[in-house]
């Protein structure tokens, strides 16, 4: 395991702030997504930008996961050390990435999303020359409006261009419906639409003669109903490995299911109805929800995170008889936990009396092997 070596922590002593992340939860997780998964004929694929650790990884891995979604090159470096199936669902664009992403260790089955020709002919490209293969899924837009193409002619068109290319395959279709995140009858309006969008994108697709072995797709706010997606063979939820206050408020996860916190210690509390702790933006990220506060106090859900500065936290103690002292130490959860990992250096991660030290190998841009040196061009 990918732990500091030797290192034998205190909960109680160690330095705040400091992300903790509660293993048997982790595994607990990892256990239903895989049982819900394959009782639906699912795989789980899990994003691992959510956690960035090595530790984690092979725990997903352990469980049932089938391979693991990556974003950065970095990540996919990182990961091919535990995974030999990746998929890149992040357009890589520039020589330096193709460079990167070619030199991958050759036993690893690479898949990469991407919805247009310019990233689609250079990969090609840099693929043939390295002698290699990669699978090709087109991107969709499904109503995020970020990334993919939205209209359904345009994506069977890009599909019938990867199968004219050698290098790559025609995989299948990817996309993330990262827009629908209330529960409720909305999400009931939005999964019946993306069902009929993606219908149209296999009427598209069936009139040139292609069919999607892969349709990827899931995150965590509509994991429990993956499989009302017409079509779909695999999710890639990230964030439901630890969960956090969006995917409560969400309906994907309860309190129970929260995998990670941040320890931290109350520093002042001289401003009447309010206490000031040593995780500020920098440890719990600034991600703001419809003005409910920054995250909540671990065991105490009526007390949240009122304003945030860079290093204080500030909690509103209107709501509460609870009067903490300078020197306690709380956990908090954060709104949103992929950002607040990213922020961090390591995680404690515990197990029943057992705390270590695990690094984050994921984070960062740059492989460690990449000689910093080596002047970065403009890819
Ligand atoms: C492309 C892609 N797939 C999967 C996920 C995982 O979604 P979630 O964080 O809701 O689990 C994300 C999240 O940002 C994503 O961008």
């Amino acid at each position: 395991m990918n732990r500091a070596v030797g290192e034998s922590l205190d909960l109680m002593a160690v330095e705040t702030p400091v992300a903790v992340v509660d293993l048997a939860r982790v595994r607990a997780n990892a256990h239903r997504v895989v049982q819900y998964a394959r009782g639906h004929g699912l795989r789980w694929r899990p994003h691992v930008k959510t956690h960035k650790s090595l530790g984690i990884a092979r725990i997903q891995l352990e469980a049932g996961a089938t391979g693991l979604t990556v974003a950065t090159l970095h990540e996919a470096e990182v990961m091919s050390a535990v995974s030999r199936d990746l998929l890149l669902a992040y357009p890589p664009v520039g020589r330096r990435k193709l460079d990167r992403l070619v030199r991958l260790p050759d036993e690893v089955r690479l898949s990469v999303a991407l919805d247009s020709p310019e990233v689609l002919y250079p990969l090609a490209g840099a693929v043939r020359e390295a002698g290699r293969s990669v699978r090709v899924l087109v991107e969709l837009d499904v109503g995020l409006g970020r990334v993919g193409v939205p209209d359904p002619q345009d994506a069977a068109r890009l599909a019938a261009e990867v199968t004219e290319l050698d290098g790559v395959e025609f995989e299948g279709l990817l996309f993330y419906a990262g827009h629908i995140r209330s529960p409720g009858p909305e999400q009931d309006r939005d999964m019946a639409t993306l069902g009929q969008t993606l219908e149209r994108v296999y009427a598209a697709l069936d009139r040139r003669g292609l069919r999607p072995r892969v349709v990827s797709g899931g995150t965590t706010p509509t994991l429990w109903r993956s499989h009302e997606v017409p079509g779909l063979t695999e999710i890639r939820p990230g964030t439901c490995i630890y969960n956090d206050r969006d995917a409560v408020a969400q309906g994907a996860a309860t309190p129970d299911d929260w995998a990670y916190s941040v320890l931290t210690t109350v520093v002042s509390t001289r401003v009447p109805g309010r206490a000031a702790v040593d995780a500020g933006s920098k440890a719990l990220a600034k991600e703001a929800r419809g003005g409910s506060g920054f995250g909540v106090v671990l065991g105490r859900p009526e007390v949240t995170v009122a304003a945030l500065s860079e290093e204080h936290g500030v909690l509103d103690l209107s709501g509460t008889d609870w009067r903490p002292r300078v020197g306690d130490r709380i956990r908090i959860v954060p709104n949103h936990v992929c950002v607040s990992v990213n922020l961090q250096e390591r995680i404690l991660v515990t197990e029943g009396t057992q705390i270590e030290a695990w690094p984050l190998e994921g984070r960062g841009r740059l492989h460690i092997a990449v000689d910093p040196t080596t002047r970065d061009g403009a890819g």
